[in-house]
């Protein structure tokens, strides 16, 4: 039987056991940086397979090896995250969150899940393969500074030093036993924006007397917007969003100040610092032509995230072989953000999607929503095409 057959039939094995650890998981949910419980749930599922090379990293985080045969040879690094968000489920299923107010709404059970059934795998293939892979199970992805980050700081990357890195998000617009794939730049920078203007308020019939904060804001948006359509090269994509203004004034009362909070998301680290210096100025310029001040804080989140063209490749090629042609579907640049981002700055990465929709059972909702949910069959297809990935990137020159 050759690695492939292999592969596929140990995935199938362990089809009903992974379904029961995304439950256990998905009704056990915990927040960013909290995840206590379950860490030491994968941890003890690693133990179980008779894994020891198992090391604590970032509080939460674990970086764990399985070595083959000359495991100096190479080594690929496969990344899954843990943590959930703060949502309240929607869902009436038997495996509904217990934490009140915390789910897996972005499908990180599921990689947990995948990943674990990649050790299952791999553990019991040792001697059909030659090299290291290392599983990085990482806490934190939903928040800044992203668990990526901390990771990597601890060294994550390095001994034994990764070849190359993979990792996996679940995708409900794609449907259940189909994956996806994109060479190049996939997914935005994202940097946060909280801005502050003050005026000076009174009384709506005299604005005469008062500097008014909500003028001015209508008119730092638009002129922000343009920096956007003006400044920006075109074919650099770039998005500014204000999702949240607060001008607290009344029918009859000019407040003192605005707040409003935005987002800035583009493709290129250039671009990204030079959009930064040209927002400041615009937004103090403006701020300043009406008498107005300005607090515009830039809180910078994750860089864009790029997927290695040859690694790319190599992993389609690999996934074609593994699932058909028909199920292989090429992804569009998504201006999403996700700490990935800082993995394939630091070594050749490829970040792709498992589909999880399924309109028969009525799996549609999207990532972030109370009513999010994946058709688990997509579980046996996630473990056995990333542990397949990883043996033919082990077994790769390049
Ligand atoms: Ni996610």
């Amino acid at each position: 039987m050759n690695m492939l057959h292999k592969i596929k039939a140990a995935a199938a094995g362990i089809s009903q056991e992974l379904i029961a650890i995304r439950r256990h998981l998905h009704s056990n949910p915990e927040l960013s940086f909290q995840e206590y419980n379950t860490v030491s749930y994968v941890k003890m599922q690693l133990e179980g397979m008779g894994i020891t090379q198992i090391k604590s990293l970032a509080t939460t985080g674990l970086e764990v090896l399985i070595e083959g045969r000359n495991p100096n040879k190479k080594v690929v690094a496969l990344r899954a995250d843990m943590d959930a968000l703060p949502i309240i489920e929607a869902n009436d299923v038997p495996y509904k969150s217990k934490n009140v107010g915390v789910m897996h709404a972005c499908g990180h059970d599921a990689h947990t899940t995948c990943l674990l059934g990649v050790a299952k795998i791999l553990q019991g293939e040792r001697e059909s393969f030659e090299g290291t892979v290392k599983l990085i199970f990482q806490p934190g992805e939903e928040k800044l500074p992203g668990g990526a980050t901390l990771m990597i700081a601890e060294g994550v990357l390095e001994n034994p030093t990764v070849n190359a890195i993979l990792g996996q998000h679940v995708m409900p617009l794609i449907p259940v036993g189909k994956v996806g794939f994109r060479s190049g730049l996939y997914m935005a920078s994202t940097d946060e924006l909280y801005v502050t203007i003050k005026g000076k308020g009174g009384h709506g019939a005299m604005p005469h007397l008062c500097i008014d904060p909500v003028v001015v804001m209508a008119q730092m948006i638009s002129a922000l917007q343009t920096l956007v359509s003006r400044q920006s090269n075109p074919i650099i994509p770039s998005v500014l969003s204000f999702g949240k203004v607060i001008a607290n004034g009344a029918t009859n009362v000019i407040p003192n100040e605005v707040y409003m909070e935005g987002t800035f998301r583009t493709l290129d680290e250039k671009w990204r610092s030079k959009a930064h210096e040209l927002m400041l100025r615009t937004a103090h310029s403006v701020a300043e032509g009406f008498g107005a001040t300005v607090d515009f804080e830039i809180r910078k989140g994750y860089p864009f995230l790029h997927n290695n063209p040859a690694l790319t490749a190599r992993s389609k090629a690999a996934a074609l072989n593994y699932m058909g042609e028909e199920n292989i579907v090429d992804l569009d640049i998504w201006m999403a953000a996700e700490d990935f981002a800082y993995y394939s700055q630091e070594a050749d990465a490829c970040f792709y999607r498992l589909g999880t929709r399924n309109e028969s059972k009525g799996i549609v909702s999207g990532v972030h929503t109370p009513t999010f949910d994946i058709d688990e069959e997509a579980l046996e297809i996630g473990a056995g095409l990333m542990a397949y990935l990883a043996i033919t990137e082990l077994e790769a020159v390049g």
